[in-house]
This record gives C-alpha cells, sequence and structure tokens, in this order.
C-alpha cells in the first residue's frame, strides 16, 4: 500500500477528489460537512472544481494508493499572505440545497462559521480547510503527509497555521504542534413553530462543537 503524495492541478482530478471527501468525512458523523456536501456527488465534485478554480489562495494535496491508484485522503491548505478578513468575513449562502429548513440551518450555520474566523484569523496566515483520510486508511501517516506539505509552506513564508477543528482532528493537530486556543458551540437559531427544522437540525447534531488551533510559524516540528 504505498502512498503518494500530489498536489492538484487539473480538473479531471476533481472526481476522485469529491469521492474522497464523501469517503472520508463520512465517519464520524459531521453535521457541518452533512451541509457542504450537496445533494449529489456530482453537484459537489462541479461545486468544488468552481471554488478552487475561483480561489487563487486555495491548495488542495492529495494522497493516493498506488496500487489502487485512489484518493485516500486530503487537505486544502488556503495561504493568506495577507489579512484576508481586513474588509469583514466573506458571505456564502447555500445555494447548493433547495429552498426550505435544511438551507436555512445551512446558510445560518455558515454566516456563524464564517464570522467566527473574522476575529480569531484577522492575520496574514494559512488556514486549513479540509482535512479527512478514508477510514480504511487512518492510523498509516495519509494526513501526515499532506500536513508536511503545509508545515514547510508555513516555515519558508513565515506565517502561522490556523484550523478549526472538529473533536477527531484535534489528537492530530496536537501531534504536529497545534494548541487549542478556544472552544466553540457552532448553533443555529431554533424556529419553535418549525417542527421540520427542529428534527433537521437535531439530526445534523447541532450545536457541533469544535477548537479553534493555532500552530505558530515557530513551533518545532514533531517529526
Ligand atoms: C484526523 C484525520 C485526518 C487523521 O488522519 P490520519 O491519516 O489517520 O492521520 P495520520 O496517520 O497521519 O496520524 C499521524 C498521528 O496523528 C495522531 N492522530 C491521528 N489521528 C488521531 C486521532 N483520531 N486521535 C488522536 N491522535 C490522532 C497520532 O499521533 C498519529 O500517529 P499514530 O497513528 O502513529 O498514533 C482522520 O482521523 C480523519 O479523517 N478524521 C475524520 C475527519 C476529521 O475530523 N478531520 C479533521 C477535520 S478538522
Amino acid at each position: 500500500m504505498p502512498l503518494e503524495l500530489h498536489e492538484l492541478s487539473q480538473d479531471s482530478e476533481f472526481p476522485g477528489l469529491a469521492d474522497a471527501l464523501w469517503r472520508g468525512y463520512a465517519e464520524p458523523f459531521n453535521g457541518f460537512w452533512e451541509i457542504l456536501k450537496g445533494p449529489s456527488l456530482g453537484e459537489c465534485t462541479e461545486r468544488y472544481r468552481a471554488w478552487h478554480k475561483a480561489d487563487p489562495t486555495s491548495h488542495w494535496l492529495y494522497v493516493t494508493d498506488s496500487d489502487t491508484k485512489k484518493v485516500v485522503g486530503a487537505m486544502q491548505w488556503n495561504i493568506f499572505e495577507t489579512n484576508p478578513y481586513s474588509n469583514g468575513a466573506p458571505l456564502i449562502a447555500a445555494y447548493w440545497w433547495p429552498e426550505g429548513p435544511l438551507k436555512e440551518i445551512a446558510n445560518q450555520a455558515l454566516a456563524g462559521f464564517l464570522s467566527g474566523r473574522r476575529t480569531r484569523f484577522a492575520q496574514p496566515h494559512i488556514l486549513i480547510s479540509y482535512c479527512f483520510t478514508d477510514p480504511n486508511y487512518r492510523h498509516k501517516g495519509v494526513a501526515t503527509q499532506t500536513m508536511k506539505w503545509g508545515i514547510q509552506k508555513s516555515e519558508e513564508l513565515g506565517l502561522d497555521i490556523f484550523v478549526e477543528s472538529t473533536e477527531d482532528g484535534r489528537g492530530f493537530y496536537e501531534a504536529y504542534g497545534f494548541k487549542v486556543f478556544e472552544e466553540f458551540y457552532l448553533d443555529v437559531k431554533t424556529d419553535s413553530s418549525n417542527e421540520e427544522f427542529a428534527q433537521q437540525r437535531k439530526e445534523l447534531q447541532f450545536p457541533l462543537h469544535g477548537y479553534y488551533m493555532k500552530r505558530p510559524v515557530s513551533t518545532n516540528k514533531s517529526t
């Protein structure tokens, strides 16, 4: 099972990446990913391709199993050489969902999540936007390969790294010198008269618990 690291550079690499995103975030359940993944794999593939192409800060690093050629894990790194929040937080509406409670929850969650970055990450920095490994390939050094790429960029450019971590990711980030500086609970406003909304919120397991973590550029590598 030799592993190979790649930096995504062509449109044709997105179907393999999106397929791995769906596998990688399926376990453990992640309510925020349920919002982001959209209604179908095809739609998700096209949207992630469009987002990447429109964003000059975006770098997708992925790992394949050389025997099967399948993508088994990936990270999206965003390199911000200037403060990206000098004009406030960006707004993203969840246009990929049809009108209804799920779209409303997604819009609220995205707004809350992005505004959280505005005050905490308001400096030139590197951001880990996505980080996952196929459940069948965990603890084999897949995410380590993509992490090393980002740590090297951080050292080269003199930029701190930030991430919003899930509970599951925390131990991995700590192994690479990240420290929690704040805990968060992301929630949406419940409309008690709307049962469908309340049920959907419950199914997505809101409030979502996570940690703001930082790896200062001066941190020595742990490997
Ligand atoms: C977090 C995640 C990306 C780690 O991927 P991975 O490829 O298994 O990580 P690696 O094999 O490179 O791990 C390197 C080291 O990090 C630490 N580590 C990795 N996963 C860990 C976990 N779940 N808990 C504690 N420490 C962990 C260990 O020290 C590990 O070394 P070891 O396997 O020799 O003990 C993977 O568990 C995952 O996809 N989780 C679900 C998605 C997710 O929550 N992503 C984080 C979003 S912010």
